[in-house]
């Protein structure tokens, strides 16, 4: 069987991997605590699940909706934009996606040509890359000079004649990072003077911690936002990972080139899942904020252990999202591993607790913790991973 050329260099997701090995080992009966996960830990608001209970008994399920989404939907979405990022979108410039994911994917399938580049910068979420690489283009991942962030001289380094577009994700995964009004300000304007689209993905954006200033790229001025497609969904800030829902909110004719996509790749978005984000986006916000808070406590409690760690080393503290991202090159050279991934799976084999290597993200040096876990099991998973570093010292 012939398998496209353009797959040989696109690898299964690494997080994804992660979560499985440690599920299947927990089936096994080991005591795993899994801090591999992109996922909050908590149940859908009660809410949520309510609508999508009340749609599917008022038989609203059986039917496709617009392939764009629900015209509900899109409204809220809108409006939700409007009243977080200030920026005015009608209804037709959202477009409502199988998960943000799927967002991405149809927006890099829209806009490049065989051999047309996206500059990534590293790190970066996993799938940016093997995105792009599937949709016929080429990744352009550009390392960080300045902690986890890029900068217009980074960019210049790396941008050629058919960069065609930019992922600005703030708040980062895998870091945490947020970047400034003054940093994205002079990232939008290099893009837009160079006629490079910006994807802003603001997935975390609801999810800032610590007083942190959090800059929308849909705040800093109209040139930029008409310069901009936002991609955003469900999953993080309302505990909704499995319903699959998010969007991209874009300039028209962008916006026409994803529906028609959508239209032939996956049809609508699952209804009753629509219905559910609608109510998540329309009714009672006080389980975002809740949630946001516990993430807070958790991060302000589980920094320091990590910290603490020997042979960690941790650049800067998160602003955001619900991830830490440490240098381990120290713990692995004294443990005498010949790589941060051979580390990871002693570390599981050996303590239960699962980590993702950095190498997933451009960072080969790097773990990458992920703090959507109960209190306890920070705590203990800090604890496991000190022992283990000292006793194999
Ligand atoms: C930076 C980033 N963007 C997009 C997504 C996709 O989210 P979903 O497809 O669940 O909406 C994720 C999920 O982990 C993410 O971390």
């Amino acid at each position: 069987m012939h398998i496209a050329k353009k797959l040989a260099r696109v690898n299964p997701s690494a997080t994804l991997a992660m979560s499985q090995k440690s599920a299947q080992l927990r089936a096994a009966g080991a005591d795993i605590i899994d801090l591999s996960v992109g996922q909050p830990d908590f149940k859908t608001p009660e809410p949520i699940a309510a609508a999508a209970i009340a749609a599917i008994s008022s038989g609203k399920t059986s039917y496709y909706t617009a392939a764009s989404g629900l015209p509900e939907l899109r409204k809220a979405i809108a409006a939700d934009i409007k009243a977080k990022k200030g920026y005015d979108y009608a209804p037709d410039q959202i477009v409502v996606t199988n998960g943000a994911k799927f967002a991405l994917y149809a927006i890099f399938t829209a806009i490049l040509d065989p051999g047309d580049g996206v500059l990534l910068p590293q790190p970066g979420w996993v799938s940016y890359t093997e995105q792009v690489r599937i949709a016929g283009g080429v990744p352009q991942e550009v390392p960080a000079s300045d902690g986890f962030k890029v900068t217009v001289d980074d960019l210049d380094a790396v941008a050629t004649k058919n960069t065609k577009a930019i992922v600005i994700n703030s708040p980062q995964n895998p870091s945490g990072t947020v970047y400034t009004r003054q940093e994205l300000t002079l990232i939008a304007n290099w893009a837009v003077r160079k006629g490079i689209l910006i994807i802003a993905d603001e997935i975390y954006s609801d999810l800032v911690y610590n007083g942190t200033d959090y800059v929308s790229m849909l705040q800093l001025d109209p040139q930029i936002s008409a310069n901009t497609v936002l991609v955003s969904g469900v999953s993080k800030s309302y505990a909704m990972t499995g319903w699959r829902i998010g969007y991209a909110a874009a300039p028209k004719k962008l916006a026409s080139a994803l529906s028609t996509i959508i239209s032939h790749a996956t049809g609508n978005a699952a209804a009753v899942s629509q219905y559910a984000a609608i109510e998540a986006y329309t009714g009672d916000q006080q389980p975002v904020e809740d949630m946001r808070q516990a993430f807070e406590k958790r991060l302000n409690t589980f920094y320091p252990l990590v910290k603490a760690i020997p042979g960690f080393k941790l650049v800067e503290k998160p602003q955001g999202a619900f991830y830490i991202f440490a240098n381990v090159r120290d713990a692995v050279n004294a443990l005498g591993y010949d790589s941060v991934d051979t580390f990871v799976a002693a570390l599981l084999d050996e303590t239960g607790v699962a980590l993702v290597p950095g190498r997933a993200f451009g960072m080969p040096d790097y773990v990458r913790l992920s703090y959507a876990k109960g209190m306890d099991d920070l705590v203990e998973a800090a604890k496991r991973i000190t022992d283990f570093v000292n006793t194999s010292n």
